[in-house]
């Protein structure tokens, strides 16, 4: 099988790896890095629990291969956190709105979340359904996952409004993205 040298750029960091054609980004990420946040749930491209951002598109990792990913910017939910372990708004707002069970579809849901908020930031249930199809969840019955979603929206618009957060002052500001680590240079 031939090998490949690529590099990611991983919440972040930068990533030199050598890795066989075959390899699926997931694979990479959790067996090789060690980023065991991104999950495995299923094997038919279903559940949504390896989903993570590249180049700021949510992308389940389990459908893409690695050497597809070389050069790319990739934000795990390892990324969401503040550099002090705080928690982002999103991760927040599901803690707060009892929005993960047992979890294990929490970091997939966080990270389409993500993308949901800036592409939708106004998104009515509908929407926010709608947007999180590609995610499954076996505990919850999606009814807080949806009230966590709507949280983080209004977190985000009233930091964007330049208002006092209003769901707590210990939410990592919406959002810690990319951009913003790259802005400080991190
Ligand atoms: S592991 Fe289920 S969609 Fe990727
Ligand atoms: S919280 Fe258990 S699968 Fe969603």
């Amino acid at each position: 099988m031939s090998a490949h040298d690529i590099t990611l750029h991983i919440n972040g960091k930068r990533h030199d790896c050598r890795v066989e054609a075959r390899t699926l980004l997931v694979h990479l990420l959790r067996e090789k890095l060690g980023l065991t946040g991104t999950h495995v749930g299923c094997d038919t491209t279903q559940c949504g629990a390896c989903t993570i951002s590249l180049d700021d598109r949510a992308v389940k990792s389990c459908t893409i291969l690695a050497v597809q990913a070389d050069g790319c910017d990739i934000v795990t939910i390892e990324g969401m956190a503040g550099e002090n372990g705080e928690l982002h708004a999103i991760q927040e707002a599901f803690s707060l709105e009892h929005g993960l069970q047992c979890g294990f579809c929490t970091p997939g849901m966080v990270m389409s979340t993500r993308q949901l908020l800036a592409r939708y930031p106004d998104a009515e249930v509908d929407e926010i359904r709608h947007q999180l199809e590609g995610n499954i969840c076996r505990c919850t019955g999606y009814h807080n996952i949806i009230k966590a979603v709507q949280r983080a929206a209004a977190q985000a618009r009233s930091s964007a409004d330049g208002r006092e957060p209003a769901v707590t002052k210990h939410a990592a500001p919406y959002p810690t993205d990319l951009h913003q680590r790259r802005h400080h240079g991190s």
